[in-house]
């Protein structure tokens, strides 16, 4: 047994040492711009070709990553990591706050999930302030028809982009975030007719909206949009049509009006403010209990007494034969001798006055001995205790 336990820590110790000492890729260095969409791709091919290079042969094998900041648990909150399946590329994407700008070192871990070989790659993203500042308008997309890491692709978020220019009609606008509807409280498709989670798109701009985005929220089209029905708005029928956009979803945004009366929570240091001690109130009057005592102890007091009354009476009073207490003993056998022959004279009595027909079973049908048949239905008052057992010989 104990050599067993030994080999398996053995085991699991190599497993250990191997994933410490796995290779690394070489350190990427990647750039971020608060405001704007953080994409990297996590391209199979390099890690694919890796793990090829050690086995000497070139299958397709299905490879998971997992991105975490360095020497934590998880990614910082702004970056989200996500892949399809192992057969596809993997994302990290998100976009940074002012609060981000710095550096910050993420570490990829690849798995080969056929032959569980690991490789890291370490990235170190350096977040700058956004060069432009700050993009106050603001508006958020819920495209139904697409998913997530299928926008991610530069040319496809760009070709939405252009769709938006189109409208806006601005130059410059500026893609802020992309997030799956599923982490914004959506729900997984059912797995037919080709349905997507969708994906929320958020454009910004320096310059304000034009008169078609706001008039998605005007009243008429906001109560259409309360009957599930979509607005009409003519340019928006001009919009590229391989995004189904819900009009309805859309959010616009000002900056300039949240930003004055954003709250700033304040924090403390977490120590409470030395004060004087706490000084009860004095002038608080008594309050008096007795009545609620009374009403709660003496009621159940008389409802157990009344009970206990109850139960003596049906005990003592109402027992059968306790008022022939002074009884002798043979009395009470001669008693008891009545009461047996009573029952059996009444049971006798009742079977006599019954008319019902003998079960069938019961009655004699087929005589072994003589061959003779009796019709069970002609003899049915026929009482078996008259057919003799023993027929006379001849
Ligand atoms: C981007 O979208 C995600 C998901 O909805 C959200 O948590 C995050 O705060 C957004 N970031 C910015 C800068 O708007
Ligand atoms: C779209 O907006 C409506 C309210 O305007 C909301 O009830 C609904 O949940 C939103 N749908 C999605 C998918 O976000």
């Amino acid at each position: 047994m104990a050599g067993q336990g030994l080999t398996r820590s053995c085991f699991l110790a190599v497993i250990l040492f191997s994933g410490i000492l796995a290779d690394s890729l070489p350190v990427l260095q990647l750039r971020a711009v608060v405001g704007e969409i953080f994409i990297h791709e996590l391209e199979r091919d390099g890690f694919q070709e890796y793990f090829t290079d050690r086995q000497g042969q070139a299958p397709d094998s299905p490879i998971t990553f997992h991105a975490n900041l360095l020497d934590h648990p998880d990614l910082p909150q702004w970056l989200r990591y996500v892949q399809r399946s192992p057969f596809q590329m993997g994302y990290l994407y998100g976009s940074a706050t002012d609060e981000d700008v710095g550096a910050q070192t993420i570490e990829v871990t690849a798995y080969n999930r056929y032959t569980y070989e690991i490789v890291r790659q370490t990235m170190v993203i350096s977040i700058v302030p956004s060069p432009d500042g700050e993009m106050p308008y603001q508006a958020d997309f819920f495209v139904k028809n697409w998913n997530v890491e299928e926008v991610l692709p530069t040319d496809v978020h760009e070709l939405f982009q252009q769709a938006v220019d189109s409208m806006w009609e601005q130059e410059g606008l500026v893609v802020v975030n992309i997030s799956s509807a599923l982490d914004r409280g959506g729900r997984v498709p059912l797995p037919i007719e080709n349905r997507k989670e969708g994906v929320y798109i958020k454009v910004a701009s320096k310059d304000p909206f034009t008169e078609c985005l706001t008039e998605a929220k005007s009243p008429e089209n906001r109560y259409r949009c309360k009957l599930e029905q979509q607005p009409v708005i003519t340019c928006y029928d001009s919009f590229s049509s391989r995004f189904r956009v819900d009009w309805c979803n859309l959010t616009l945004i000002d900056l300039r009006d949240l930003n004055t009366t954003k709250l700033v929570p304040v924090y403390g240091d977490g120590i409470l403010e030395s004060g004087p001690e706490f000084d009860p109130p004095d002038d608080a009057s008594d309050r008096e209990f007795f009545y609620d005592f009374l009403l709660i102890f003496l009621l159940l007091l008389i409802l157990g007494l009344l009970l206990c009354l109850i139960l003596a009476y049906i005990m003592c009073c109402r027992r059968e034969g306790v008022h022939r207490r002074d009884m002798k003993t043979s009395d009470i056998q001669m008693v008891h001798h009545h009461t047996i022959h009573d029952n059996t004279e009444e049971l006798r009595e009742m079977a006599s006055t019954r008319d019902v027909p003998r079960p069938l079973s019961t009655l004699p049908m087929f005589n072994i001995r003589t061959g003779e048949q009796i019709n069970p239905m002609q003899s049915s008052r026929a009482d078996s205790a008259h057919v003799p057992l023993i027929q006379a010989q001849h």
